[in-house]
C-alpha cells in the first residue's frame, strides 16, 4: 500500500493540473507559466510510474493513453440526438415562429437563446459521478461510435467535474436577475450527466496544421470540419492527440442529479462545471431581437475561431421545447438560421490569364454565373498551373467554388462525378497573352512567367503598384488601365508628364475639369514622398518598406545607391545577398536607369530626410498583419509586400500581436 502522503500528493497534483489546464484551454487565461505546468505534470508522471496502482483513467496523464483499437464499439445514446431545421432568411425564421406560436397558449412569455452553430462534429459525452467515462459520435442519432480515447486527447474536455472546485461556491451564480433561484449545480456531479457538444479544429490552428501535414506528405482535408472528422475517426489515439482538436458544449442530454429548465441556464451550468462554452451567446426577449442578434453574427462571422454555418435560435424554456415535440429528427423548439453560403458549384467555362508586376501569369477561372452569398460570381481564382494540375481541374468541369469573408472566391476543385468526358485539360500559356513573348518557368517555382520587361500587361501592374505605394489616391486601378490604353502613359514616370497633356485627359470619357484637377493634384503631391517610399514603390524584388528605409538611410541619395557595389550593399546590417543582388540588377538595367532619369527630371525627391522622420510616417507602421485566403487584386506575396511597403509587419500566423 502506498504511503497516504503519496496518495495525497498525487491527488493534489491532479487537482492543480486540472485547474491550470482549465485556465489555459477553456478560459484562455493561464495563471502559471508553461514551465511551471510542465513541472507539475512531470512530478505526477514520475509518481505514477512509481505507483502504477494509483493511476486512474481520469488522471491528466491519461489523455493520450490506451492502445490503438481495431474498430469502434457501438454506443446507444440515452435519448435521440436530434438535428435542427434550417431557415435561410429572417422571414423563414418568422414563419417558423408563426407555426409554433399557435401551439403555445397566448400570453405565455417566450424568450430565445441565440448561439453559434458550430460546423464540427457532434459528440455525446457521458460523466458518472463527475468523471468522464464515455464519449461517442452522433451516428444515426440513436446509436453512435465509442471514441472515448480520442476525445480524451482534447485538452479542453474536462476529465473530472468540476474543473475548478475553488469556484464551487460561485457556481450557483444566478444566470441573471436576483429573483432567479440559485440552482445547485453540485447535484450535476452526482449520478449520470450526458452533455452534447461539437468537436472542431480552431481556425487559428488550421492553416498551420495543413502546412505541417503537407510537409509530412500526409493527407490534407479540404476544410476544418473534415479534418476534425478524420481526427476523431483515428483508430490510434496518439494520432488524434496530434490534431489540434477543440470542443464547445451546448446541451445537457440527460442529468440524473438536477433538472435544468432553461437553455440559458444549461449554458451557465456547463460553464460552471468547467466545460468550454461559446462566448457568442445571447438571451433575447423577443424573436426580432433574436433575429437581429443572429444577423449581427452573420456579418461578424469572421471573428469566430471556428467554422460556423449559422446561428441557432432556441426557445429558452426547455419544458416548452419538449412540449412542442419533434418533426422527423428536428425539434420544433429550435431553428438554425443559416449564414449565406460560402460554397457553390458551377461550370468552368474558360481560363483567362492575368499578369503580375513581376511577370507571373495567373490563371483566372471564368464561370457560368452563380449566386454565392447574395453576390453573382463570374470569376474565381485558380492559384497557379501546378495547383490546377494537382487538383486535376479541367475546362468544362463542374467545379466547387468557395468564398471566405469578402474576398473573391477560388476554385476548390472539380466535382469529378459530374464529368461527361467532354472536359479538356488546362495548359499553361506558351506565350504571354499581353505581349506574345514565350513564357518561362523557373525550376524552383510553381509560377509561369512572362520574361519581357516591357510587357504592357506587366507595366500596368507596375504602375498600379507604384500608385498604391506612393499613395496617389486620385489614380485608381481602372484609371491606370484607361490611361495606358489611351497611350498616355507607358511607364511609371509618365504619370508625372500627365500635367502637360491636360487636353488629351479632358478628351477621355468621364474626365471633366474637376476630375483632371484632382488627378493632377494627387500626382503632384506624391512628389513630396520621401526617398524610402519611392524606393519601395519601384517594385524592386525584396525591397519592401524595411529594406527601402535601410537603403535610404545608408546611402542618403539615389545617386549613391545606384553607384553601390554588391559588396557595399551586402555590408549593410539587415540586407542579405539575394536582396543586394536584386537591387544591383535592377539599377544595372538601362531601362530602369532611364526611368530614374525621368523621375529626377519630374522633380521627385531623390535624397533622404533625416532618419527620425521615417518609419513612423508610414500609415501601417507598428501594425502586424497575417495574410491568408485570397484577395481580389493581389496575390498573397503582393499583399505582403504592399503591407511592408506601407510600414506594416507581416507574420506567418495569428497571435496576440496580430492587428
Ligand atoms: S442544438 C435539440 N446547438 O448542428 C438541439 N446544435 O444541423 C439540437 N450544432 O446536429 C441541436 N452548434 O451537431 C445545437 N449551438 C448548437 C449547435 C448545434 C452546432 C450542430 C449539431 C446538429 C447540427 C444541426
Amino acid at each position: 500500500m502506498a504511503d497516504p502522503q503519496i496518495v495525497e500528493r498525487i491527488e493534489h497534483l491532479r487537482e492543480q493540473i486540472r485547474y491550470h489546464n482549465y485556465r489555459y484551454h477553456v478560459l484562455d487565461a493561464p495563471v502559471i507559466s508553461d514551465a511551471e505546468y510542465d513541472a507539475l505534470m512531470n512530478e505526477l508522471r514520475w509518481l505514477e510510474e512509481m505507483y502504477p496502482e494509483l493511476v486512474t483513467p481520469d488522471s491528466p496523464t491519461q489523455r493520450v493513453g490506451g492502445a490503438p483499437v481495431e474498430k469502434f464499439a457501438k454506443v446507444r445514446h440515452p435519448r435521440p440526438i436530434l438535428s435542427l431545421a434550417n431557415a435561410y432568411s429572417a422571414d423563414e425564421v418568422r414563419a417558423w415562429w408563426e407555426r409554433i406560436r399557435k401551439l403555445i397558449p397566448p400570453g405565455t412569455p417566450v424568450r430565445f437563446v441565440v448561439e453559434p452553430k458550430i460546423d464540427g462534429l457532434t459528440v455525446v459525452l457521458t460523466y458518472e459521478n463527475g468523471r468522464f467515462v464515455q464519449g461517442a459520435t452522433r451516428g444515426d442519432g440513436e446509436i453512435g461510435e465509442d471514441i472515448t480515447t480520442n476525445l480524451k486527447t482534447i485538452k479542453s474536455l474536462p476529465l473530472r467535474l468540476p474543473a475548478d472546485s475553488s469556484q464551487w461556491s460561485a457556481v450557483g451564480d444566478r444566470p441573471e436577475g436576483k429573483d432567479q433561484p440559485i440552482a445547485d449545480y453540485r447535484l450535476l456531479v452526482t449520478g449520470r450527466l450526458v452533455v452534447r457538444g461539437e468537436a472542431y479544429i480552431p481556425l487559428s490552428k488550421f492553416e498551420a496544421f495543413k502546412k505541417k501535414m503537407a510537409e509530412a506528405g500526409e493527407r490534407i482535408y479540404a476544410n476544418p470540419r473534415n479534418t476534425a472528422a478524420g481526427a476523431l475517426r483515428q483508430l490510434d489515439p496518439r494520432i488524434a492527440a496530434s490534431r489540434p482538436l477543440d470542443l464547445l458544449c451546448y446541451s445537457i442530454v440527460e442529468a440524473e442529479g438536477l433538472e435544468i429548465t432553461r437553455q440559458w441556464e444549461v449554458l451557465a451550468a456547463l460553464r460552471a462545471l468547467g466545460f468550454p462554452v461559446a462566448r457568442q451567446v445571447a438571451l433575447c426577449d423577443s424573436l426580432e431581437e433574436a433575429i437581429a442578434e443572429a444577423e449581427k453574427w452573420a456579418r461578424e462571422r469572421n471573428r469566430f475561431n471556428f467554422e460556423a454555418d449559422g446561428m441557432v435560435i432556441k426557445i429558452d424554456d426547455l419544458r416548452l421545447q419538449e412540449r412542442l415535440g419533434v418533426v422527423g429528427k428536428d425539434p420544433r423548439g429550435a431553428i438554425a438560421y443559416k449564414f449565406p453560403a460560402r460554397e457553390a458549384t458551377t461550370r468552368l467555362v474558360e481560363v483567362e490569364v492575368n499578369v503580375g508586376r513581376t511577370g507571373i501569369l495567373n490563371p483566372v477561372a471564368v464561370l457560368e454565373p452563380v449566386e454565392l452569398g447574395g453576390v453573382i460570381i463570374r470569376h474565381a481564382t485558380l492559384h497557379n498551373y501546378d495547383d490546377i494540375a494537382r487538383k486535376d481541374i479541367r475546362l468544362g468541369d463542374v467545379v466547387q467554388i468557395k468564398r471566405s469573408g469578402d474576398v473573391i472566391p477560388y476554385v476548390v476543385g472539380p466535382v469529378v462525378d459530374l464529368r461527361t468526358g467532354e472536359e479538356r485539360p488546362i495548359e499553361p500559356p506558351a506565350t504571354c497573352p499581353f505581349c506574345g513573348t514565350p513564357t518561362v518557368r523557373r525550376a524552383d517555382q510553381v509560377a509561369v512567367y512572362c520574361p519581357n520587361e516591357d510587357c504592357s500587361g506587366r507595366v500596368v501592374r507596375q504602375v498600379d503598384w507604384f500608385v498604391g505605394v506612393m499613395d496617389i489616391v486620385t489614380l485608381g486601378g481602372e484609371t491606370v488601365d484607361l490611361l495606358m490604353r489611351a497611350g498616355l502613359i507607358h511607364d511609371i514616370a509618365d504619370i508625372y508628364s500627365l500635367k502637360d497633356r491636360r487636353e488629351e485627359l479632358l478628351a477621355l470619357e468621364g474626365f471633366a475639369d474637376k476630375k483632371v484637377e484632382n488627378l493632377l493634384a494627387g500626382i503632384e503631391a506624391s512628389k513630396k514622398q520621401p526617398l524610402e517610399r519611392l524606393l519601395a514603390a519601384l517594385g524592386i524584388r525584396h525591397v519592401g518598406a524595411t529594406v527601402a528605409t535601410l537603403l535610404a538611410q545608408h546611402f542618403g541619395s539615389l545617386d549613391a545607391l545606384m553607384a553601390a557595389s554588391a559588396e557595399e550593399l551586402e555590408g549593410i546590417e539587415g540586407i542579405g545577398p539575394e536582396t543586394a543582388e536584386a537591387v544591383r540588377q535592377w539599377f544595372g538595367n538601362p531601362r530602369n536607369r532611364q526611368l530614374i532619369e525621368k523621375l529626377l527630371a519630374a522633380g521627385l525627391r531623390l535624397t533622404a530626410d533625416r532618419p527620425s522622420a521615417r518609419a513612423g510616417a508610414l500609415p501601417l507602421a507598428g501594425k502586424t498583419f497575417v495574410v491568408t485566403g485570397t484577395l481580389p487584386s493581389f496575390s498573397r506575396e503582393e499583399a505582403e509586400a504592399f503591407i511592408q511597403a506601407h510600414g506594416g509587419k507581416v507574420s506567418g500566423s495569428v497571435s496576440k500581436k496580430t492587428d
